[in-house]
């Protein structure tokens, strides 16, 4: 590895994985990692963080756990306050933490929409509420929020779609308010990634499907958001903010007209 974060400290929320397969937060904390950055790996279950952590240790990277529901302002403020302790500084934040509830307006109870909206949007207030200052401190620092294609695109289910919005709209509006104190603010917005939250539920079929949807035909892991997340919390980015990006192999380019040309093999 390169080095690109070297002296650098980042927290990685929801960096554990909620299923067997390589979890967004857990593949990305393991790259800061071997790009040289201490590492706080925070989740709701610090078991899974734990697990995160050791794996970064094992290969000599530098990490330490933390417990934090990321939907409570008192446990986002400890875990900022950990980072700085434990590592001296705060240069990254990223936002992963995200769950979904599949339901339609119809569906959704009141419980589960204000639960989704605090788990998915309210966090990204929160965390960065503390972890602002503290980079203002060491001049400056890289907030990445993960929002989804489900914010662009209808996805059955209504309170993930809206909430994957939001992650867009407060991402730009940080980025609008906090530039000129040397943050930057960027989303990365994954497509159909292959990953503990959608596993459970695809067959093989419904896998190929989905590698098909797009444009490259391949299918994305947990390492292709590390990656965009690497390069924007890198100095490479320093003159990126406010940016969306999607990382979804073209998918939101494709159109159904061809998507069925690209079925019949007619370029
Ligand atoms: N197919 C996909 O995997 C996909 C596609 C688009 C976007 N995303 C986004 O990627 C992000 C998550 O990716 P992942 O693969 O790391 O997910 P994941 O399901 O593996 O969850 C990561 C961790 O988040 C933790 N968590 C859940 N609620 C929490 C809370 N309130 N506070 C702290 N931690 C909490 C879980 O314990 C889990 O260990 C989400 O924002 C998701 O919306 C995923």
């Amino acid at each position: 590895m390169s080095g690109r974060l070297a002296g650098k400290v980042a927290i990685v929320t929801g960096a554990g994985s909620s299923g067997p397969e390589l979890g967004n937060g857990k593949a990305t904390a393991i790259l800061f990692a071997r790009e040289g950055a201490k590492v706080l790996c925070a989740d709701a279950l610090e078991e899974r963080a734990g697990e995160t952590a050791a794996a970064i240790a094992k290969e000599g990277g530098a990490a330490s756990s933390f417990k934090c529901d990321v939907s409570k302002a008192a446990d986002c403020k400890a875990m900022v306050e950990a980072a700085v302790q434990r590592y001296g500084r705060l240069d990254i934040l990223d936002n992963n933490v995200g769950i979904s509830v599949r339901a339609d307006v119809l569906e959704v109870t009141e419980e589960q929409w204000d639960r989704v909206m605090a788990v998915n949007v309210k966090s990204i207030v929160l965390t960065a509420k503390y972890a602002i200052p503290h980079m203002m401190k060491g001049g400056g620092g890289s907030i990445i929020n993960i929002s989804s294609i489900a914010g662009l695109r209808a996805n059955q289910s209504t309170p993930y779609s809206t909430s994957k919005a939001a992650v867009i709209g407060i991402t730009r509006s940080m980025a609008g308010d906090h530039g000129r104190q040397g943050i930057r603010v960027n989303c990365i917005v994954p497509g159909l990634i292959y990953g503990p939250m959608v596993a459970g539920r695809m067959d093989a079929a419904l896998r190929e499907t989905r590698k098909q949807a797009s444009p490259l035909g391949t299918e994305g892991t947990g390492w292709d958001i590390a990656w965009a997340a690497v390069f924007l919390a890198s100095d490479e980015a320093r003159w990126i903010t406010g940016v969306a990006l999607p990382v979804d192999a073209g998918f939101l380019v494709m159109s159904p007209t061809t998507n069925a040309r690209l079925a019949q093999q007619k370029f």
